[in-house]
């Protein structure tokens, strides 16, 4: 539903406010771990809670004279290796360079970062710098893949990719930009609890690092009252209390309290853990470690039902058919 949001931040709450600054020099051609800066642009020491996180996109296109390599925005899918598509491992192993988070280079096969030219990670926030930094390295002649978890183009990175390419007079056709699908969180963690998501289906973000809170609420007290199962994501971090306080009221406002309700945490990860319970129960569970920032909610509809430990959406075939 919204596309408000930067990866990392929502996955950053388990580190501390440190800042992702990448401030000295580099070709563009390679070289530390987030030491280098081919933009320019001026990554804040912000803790993406978004206080004074202004960017300016530093080199123009034109600044480049190399003929541009390719550009991809790759999504890795939920965690461990297995849950990649073929597609994502082969875009890796044809990139240079890759260039993410700390914790999504991490979550790389091996054989993918002992091939990688450069990889160019940063512990946290910086996303602006850091998707112009991969831009930066496209135009000096390099094929970069920007990575991120599940899929690139759920509140992700591929939008600020093509913007800040065009912000720099660059063009999607000269660096050959493509988005490589990766499995999105709400799949992943939608198929850890049986069958949730099998009917219209909402995700919306309470993160209000760029999206303000005022927003957020409409757009629950709009999706609410509807029939669709509802993915939220990046509900809970220490900033981020209320907005998880506010998302159960109005939910429970519009929802009775027995809805089935599905979190999953860390899908796919070592630290991976799963409950299913009830609306009516949610808003006591704020404070528990299963919900932070890498946990999806996945809140039923009025027809969802629990069966043997699953949820259940049903698609309306009880309706047509007899079984
Ligand atoms: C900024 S969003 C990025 C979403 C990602 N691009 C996707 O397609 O899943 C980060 C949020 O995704 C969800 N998420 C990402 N990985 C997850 C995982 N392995 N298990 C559960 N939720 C996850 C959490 O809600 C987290 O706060």
């Amino acid at each position: 539903m919204s596309t408000d949001d930067t990866t990392e931040t929502a996955e950053a709450s388990t580190e501390t406010d440190a800042a992702a600054k990448a401030d000295t020099e580099s070709n563009c051609g390679g070289s530390t771990d987030a030491e280098s800066n081919c933009g320019g642009s001026t990554d804040s020491e912000s803790n993406c809670g978004g206080s004074t996180d202004e960017e300016e996109v530093g080199a123009s296109a034109d600044d480049f004279d190399a003929e541009p390599g390719t550009l991809v925005t790759v999504g890795l899918g939920p965690g461990k290796p297995e849950g990649m598509t073929a597609r994502a491992k082969g875009a890796l192993a044809n990139a240079d360079h890759i260039v993410g988070y700390r914790t999504y280079v991490d979550l790389l096969p091996d054989e993918i970062t002992a091939d990688a030219e450069d990889i160019y990670s940063t512990p946290m926030c910086g996303e602006v710098s850091r998707t112009e930094e991969a831009i930066d390295r496209t135009l000096a002649g390099n094929d970069v893949a920007i990575i991120g978890s599940g899929d690139p183009n759920v509140y992700a990175l591929s939008g600020l990719a093509l913007e800040i390419l065009e912000s720099k007079g660059g063009s999607a056709e000269a660096v050959d930009f493509e988005v490589v699908p990766g499995v999105p969180a709400a799949q992943s963690c939608g198929a850890r609890l049986g069958a949730p998501l099998v009917n219209d289906t909402v995700s919306v973000s309470l993160s209000d690092h760029l999206t303000p809170m005022e927003d957020i609420e409409s757009r629950l007290e709009a999706v609410a009252p509807e029939g669709f199962t509802i993915a939220i994501y990046n509900p809970w971090s220490r900033k981020r209390r209320e907005n998880f306080q506010t998302c159960c009221e109005i939910l429970l406002a519009h929802r009775d309290p027995g809805t089935p309700v599905g979190i999953v945490h860390g899908a796919s990860r070592d630290d991976e853990a799963t409950m299913i319970t009830d609306l009516g129960t949610l808003p006591d569970l704020g404070e528990e470690e299963i919900i932070d920032m890498t946990t999806t909610i996945i809140v039923g509809n009025e027809d969802t039902y629990v069966w043997e430990d699953r949820m259940v959406t049903p698609r309306g075939y009880e309706t047509k058919y007899d079984y």
